[in-house]
This record gives C-alpha cells, structure tokens and sequence, in this order.
C-alpha cells in the first residue's frame, strides 16, 4: 500500500483552496508497515472501502488519540474515500475524539437508571475531586470528564465507562477513589461482568460464560442529587 498523500480529498466545511487544519506534520502521517497489512486486511473484508472507515479511524485514534481534520482527512485518502464521509462518520459518534482529550477519559452515565441512583453524585464528586467540570481536562492532561448517555449497564447503576474500555459498576465514592489512584499509576481497571437477577434461572446465573458466576447482587444506591 503507498502512503497517502494530504491535501487532495475535500472536506465538507472546506473552503475551495484552502487546507485543511493541521495539528501534525506531515512525518507524522505515516502508517507503519504492520498498520498498513492490517488496513489492507480491513478493506478486504468489505465489498467497498467505506466499510473500512470505522475501524481504520478508530486505528487512527488510537496512533494519534484524537482525530482532528488533518488526521480524518489522512484516513480518507488512505482509504480512498471522499473526506466528507470520514468526517460524518467521526462526528457522528462521541466515541471518536474530535478534540484532545485526557489520558483517561471518565464517562459517567447520568441517564434515567444511573441518575436515580446516583449518577450526578458521582459526577459531582468527580469534579470536585479532580478540580474540573465536565468537558474539561485536568491541567496534567491525565483525565478528562463527560457526561454520557446510557451505556447499557443500568443493571449495575450508577456507572462509569474509561476511555472507551471498561466499565466501573456500582459506584460509590470509595470506588472513585480508588479508581483514580490505580489510573494514576496506569492500572487500568480489569472487564467486569454483571450479572441481573432475572438471568439467573435462564442463563445459569451469568450472561456470559467467561466470567464467574454472581451469587450476590447489590442494593442500588439513592441519588443525592438529580443533576
Ligand atoms: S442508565 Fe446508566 S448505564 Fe443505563
């Protein structure tokens, strides 16, 4: 695969003639060999390069971690497709980072579920103890605060999601505690399976067969505050 070159796909907020924001050098937008293979592995398993967006961003993220337009505007040409489309697709899902972010990125669901059970208190706490508010970065650039939509583990409320990996189940304010000195040592906490009571008769008292089996199942906590 050649190395795309920068500059020649149109971007959708693009003014004719002008290029597009630059936050890397032009060395920088390189992919290594192995990034290359596993991008050619990607494309080959879709009918159409646009099938490859999603997974050949996510790659980008992960290499340069955030995506702003001069680094959308690399996966377009390195997939051959018109920017317009990498950019719908980076901007249509929070996941991909289109501004810089913390080093750990601390998403923590307010909606219904985890916010009658204390998902602003959480929140709440998070900023005070980090000194930011959601949308914000700590000055050392380690963590970032969101605020995020149900992220399907309301059985487990309130809960936290880190940097688009695990999820922190059951929270209390000990339990952020914790969590922010491992991350601070970069442990990263380990995938957590929870189990819902009414799987229990069904499923043999687990969702997943990779995981031990829950045999005790917590009282959810009562939020303090609503927002
Ligand atoms: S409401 Fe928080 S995970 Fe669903």
């Amino acid at each position: 695969m050649t190395q795309p070159t920068n500059g020649s796909l149109l971007q959708p907020d693009y003014v004719p003639g002008e290029p597009v924001e630059r936050h890397f050098a032009d060395a920088d937008l390189v992919w290594t060999d192995d990034e290359q293979k596993q991008i050619a592995t990607f494309r080959s398993e879709y009918p159409t390069n646009d099938g490859a967006v999603m997974k050949v961003l996510w790659m980008a993220q992960n290499k340069f971690s955030w995506l702003p337009p001069d680094v959308i505007q690399f996966v377009a040409n390195t997939i051959e497709v018109p920017y317009a489309k990498v950019y719908g697709v980076a901007t249509f899902y929070t996941q991909y980072f289109k501004e810089k972010k913390g080093k750990f990125v601390l998403d923590i669901c307010t909606c219904f579920g985890c916010q009658v059970c204390g998902g602003y208190d959480i929140l709440h706490y998070l900023e005070e103890k980090l000194g930011i508010e959601k949308g914000q970065t700590t000055d050392d650039g380690l963590f970032t605060i969101q605020e995020a939509e149900c992220l399907g583990a309301c059985g487990s409320a309130p809960m936290l999601q880190v940097t688009n990996g695990p999820y922190v189940h059951n929270l209390t304010k000990e339990k952020v505690d914790g969590l922010i000195v491992d991350l601070k040592a970069d442990k990263m906490p380990g995938f957590q399976s929870v189990t819902l009571p009414q799987d229990e008769t069904d499923l043999g008292g687990n969702r997943r067969s990779d995981t031990e089996a829950v045999t005790e199942y917590q009282t959810p906590p009562v939020s303090e505050t609503i927002h």
